[in-house]
């Protein structure tokens, strides 16, 4: 008999066929789902917390149908895992778009320094806060902050011609010029004469209005903090009906929202890229507010008293005394012995020589300070180039230093954060040609010590004791 003569045997035929069907479209589709999963979850992973680490990553040859190219492998995808991205992929801060430039600041990754673990036996990581979008460093954070704040408290009112107005050795300035404009304000800018030029030429291109004044001690009026809160005075005195602008002092030294941006995200970033290993966190202080946000969020709000908060302190600043014994003061403020102004040192950003309140906000939580040369971080700042690719400014320079002499008190494999401030960009007219004077960019020849593969000796360079 013919199959064509037996309608039961048309059935069977039918549904032997669509059996068949059905078992290779569900082995071709259960090979594509973990690739349709790892792009769900990309996106669900960009938009939550950051997990950035030890991702499972789908071998690509795995991808192809199993049906054809041996069995399926099963995979695990169980969400609470690290989202599988493939290794080198960039995830996008947030949902790959930014929501204006405000929406590039924060979230920075934390690089782990190869040169530095190496040579310490420690983990020394960075937080690469060079990497805000806004002003391109942790000042970004601070900028906002205090805009926004004040923008709640009705002090500053977009479109109205309001103007900020702050006094900064520049990258407060920075960030602020730059945000300024995003949200409908004008910013003036007080700084000290003995800063480079690189950042007074870059907030003139932000729009921003600049007032270089000579240095003067906290107590002169015409000091740059003092001038950017008379000239907001002014301003605010000028206001009539017909232009009520405002001039808004945004004083980054006082403002409690600059050590609080950081407590709110910095410390909380740091604690999850860690997942809170860590045992020491090293900062300089310019106004204090990193160290102290940071020192309050890990000792007080994660719970990890045991963190040690260690001040990086440049020359003439008088905080290491100030730390370790309790007393303001710096050699180099001795009458008659002061070379160069506002703190004795090439470093940028970092030293004071009095107590902010963003620093007395952290100042029971700082454990140790370690005072920093020029000479090493000089020295530092070339090591990183050569060994790491990393080109940073002085006070990210001084930061390093400061953390392998912390990493050395404490046991081996203990996990170390610092920061990476800024750019070497920002410091090429006056840091970075020191490092050129003093003969650290010139290329060793093959056969000389550090040259040909030889390895440089960090501690030599840098003139501490070799760990045992
Ligand atoms: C380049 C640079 N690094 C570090 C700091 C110090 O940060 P903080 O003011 O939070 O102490 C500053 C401060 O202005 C800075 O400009």
């Amino acid at each position: 008999m013919s199959l064509s003569d037996h309608p039961k045997a048309y059935g069977t035929a039918a549904i032997t066929v669509a059996f068949v069907a059905g078992v290779v479209f569900t082995l071709g589709l259960k090979d594509l789902y973990p690739d349709l999963e790892r792009r769900f979850q990309q996106r669900r992973g960009a938009r939550g917390v950051q997990r950035r680490s030890t991702a499972t990553t789908i071998d690509p040859a795995r991808r192809r149908s199993s049906l054809f190219w041996g069995p399926v492998e099963l995979q695990d995808h169980d969400s609470s895992r690290d989202v599988a991205v493939p290794a080198g992929a960039m995830i996008p801060r947030d949902e790959g778009i930014s929501d204006g430039i405000e929406g590039c600041i924060g979230r920075t990754p934390l690089i782990r320094i190869h040169s530095l673990s190496e040579a310490t036996g420690r983990t020394i990581l960075a937080k690469a806060e060079f990497l805000n979008g806004a002003g391109n460093s942790p000042k970004d954070r601070v900028a906002l902050s205090m805009i926004e704040t004040a923008e709640e408290q009705g002090l500053l009112r977009p479109g109205r011609g309001d103007t900020i107005y702050e006094g900064t050795v520049g990258s407060t300035g920075i960030s602020i010029a730059a945000l300024a404009r995003a949200r409908g304000y004008r910013a003036h800018i007080c700084m000290p004469d003995d800063q480079s030029l690189e950042k007074s030429d870059l907030l003139h291109h932000l729009g921003a209005t600049v007032e270089r004044v000579p240095v003067q001690p906290i107590a002169s009026p015409d000091h740059f903090v003092n001038l950017a809160r008379r000239r907001a005075a002014e301003h605010t005195s000028r206001a009539t009906p017909s232009n009520p602008s405002v001039g808004f002092f945004a004083d980054q030294f006082e403002s409690p929202a600059n050590y609080a941006a950081h407590q709110r995200t910095t410390g909380p970033e740091i604690y999850h890229q860690t997942r809170g290993d860590l045992a020491a966190f090293v900062a300089g202080a310019g106004t204090g507010g990193t160290l102290s946000g940071v020192a309050r969020y890990l000792k007080h709000d994660a719970a990890l008293p045991h963190v040690r908060i260690v001040l990086a302190d440049p020359p003439g600043s008088g905080l290491y005394n100030k730390i370790r014994h309790g007393v303001m003061y710096a050699s180099t403020e001795k009458e008659g012995t002061r070379r160069r102004q506002q703190v004795d040192t090439i470093v940028e950003g970092v030293g004071i020589n009095r107590v902010t309140a963003n620093l007395e906000a952290g100042r029971d939580l700082i454990d140790t300070a370690v005072r920093v040369s020029d000479a090493q971080a000089c020295a530092m700042a070339r090591w990183l180039v050569e060994h790491d690719g990393i080109f940073c400014g002085s006070s990210s320079a001084v930061n390093c230093v400061a953390a392998v002499v912390a990493a050395l008190s404490l046991p081996r494999g203990s996990q170390v954060v610092t920061v990476l401030c800024d750019s070497g960009n920002r410091h090429l007219s006056k840091f970075w040609k020191k490092v050129a004077e003093m003969g650290l960019e010139k290329e060793k020849e093959e056969g000389e010590e550090g040259g040909g593969g030889d390895k440089e000796d960090l501690f030599t360079l840098l003139g501490i004791e070799r760990p045992r």
